[in-house]
């Protein structure tokens, strides 16, 4: 589990001091594909960058595991460090290497540790320990990435989704608990985010890697993150599950992010518009014929949308419904159980 406590980050230049990160409580629980939004310059990488201390925080703790990683040394924080695994944006391949031989080179550098699990051996019988795991190991994480034919090109020779797959493999190699993926589908086309994000959910699912994904497009926490947080101007505005905050966000910033233009755009001519939430729990009452039929009240519907969140099916709904009836509506659906938002 990572735990921020009132995490706290200041950069400071020639041309001023400026607040990335203000007291920021935040849990990622075991397991958790978590998700972190926010507007350009909200702090969200510096917030990741934190947790593995890439970037050192200003203020607060980071705990992971149990273990404060903010006071460790220099040497403990190497280790780990291996136990968190990164993925960006550009890929950060190496480009004279290999695929083979990008995966490799965590393990080249954590040497030591891999010969370390062949017990005391000579010096000959080390260099093949290491060289036999390195080999069975990057075939691993090849075919885990279905790169196995790409071993020998070099990353100039691959299409964006492939070095992605490269830069996961290598970001496995240690065997991480964590992996921080900071954009990492941005620079790719729509179905090749698609067949990345399903190799992160199901590196989730077969590794029990707990993922935290940062990103500017909800589609991409709707379709696999478990949990999200909303960053605005250095805060967490808000977190819970992506069920509960992309039905109802509360904050300003969240409405901005999740609910879709569409239906923020959407006119209503002669009434008050009312966001209907469908979440799977009350789909076995006929809720607008009642609200007809029952109530009296007339409503248009000017939008309807379903999608599936977490497994769960989840729809919006906005209602046009005259000025004058809008409380009965309101009455009608509360007591239905039925989650609503009156939108402006
Ligand atoms: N090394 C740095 N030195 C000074 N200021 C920095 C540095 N890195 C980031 N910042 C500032 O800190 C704030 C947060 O930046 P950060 O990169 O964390 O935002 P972000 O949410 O990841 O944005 P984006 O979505 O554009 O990647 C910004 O105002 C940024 O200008
Ligand atoms: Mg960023």
């Amino acid at each position: 589990m990572i735990q921020l406590e009132k995490l706290g980050k200041t950069y400071s230049s020639a041309s001023g001091d400026v607040r990335a990160l203000s007291d920021i409580d935040l849990i990622v629980p075991d397991g958790a594909i978590f998700g972190i939004i926010g507007l350009s310059g909200a702090g969200k990488s510096t917030l990741v960058r934190c947790i593995n201390l890439l970037e050192r925080p200003t203020s607060g703790r980071v705990v992971i595991d149990g273990e404060d990683v903010t006071a460790a040394s220099q040497k403990r924080l190497n280790t780990l460090r291996r136990n968190i695994g990164m993925i960006f944006q550009n890929f950060n391949l190496l480009e004279q290497r290999t695929v083979a031989r990008n995966v490799r080179f965590p393990l080249e550098l954590a040497r030591a540790d891999v010969v370390a699990e062949g017990g005391k051996l000579s010096p000959i019988k080390k260099r093949k320990f290491f060289k036999d795991y390195c080999e069975g190991r990057v075939d691993e994480l090849l075919r885990l990435v279905e790169l196995e034919d790409k071993k020998n090109a070099y990353p100039s020779e691959l299409s964006g989704g492939q070095k992605q797959r490269v830069a996961i493999a290598r970001a496995l190699a240690l065997k991480p608990k964590y992996l921080l993926c900071d954009e990492a589908t941005s620079a790719l086309d729509p179905n090749t985010t698609s067949s990345i994000l399903k190799l992160l959910k199901d590196i989730n699912k077969k590794l029990g890697v707990t993922v935290i994904i940062i990103t500017h497009e909800m589609k991409v926490v709707e379709s696999v993150c478990t949990d999200v947080a909303v960053i605005s101007d250095s805060k967490i505005a808000e977190h819970g599950t992506v069920a509960e905050v992309f039905s109802r966000p509360r904050s300003d910033i969240a409405k901005e992010l999740i609910i879709p233009d569409l239906i923020r755009a959407i006119e209503s001519e002669s009434g008050k518009k009312l966001r209907l939430i469908f979440d799977g729990t009350v789909s076995d009452t006929p809720v607008i014929s009642g609200l007809a039929l029952e109530s009296g009240v007339k409503a248009n519907i000017l939008y309807a949308d379903t999608k599936n969140i977490d497994g769960k099916p989840l729809g919006h709904m906005v209602l046009e419904v005259a000025e004058e009836d809008l409380e009965k509506a309101e009455n009608y659906l509360a007591a239905h159980n039925v989650l609503f938002e009156e939108e402006l």
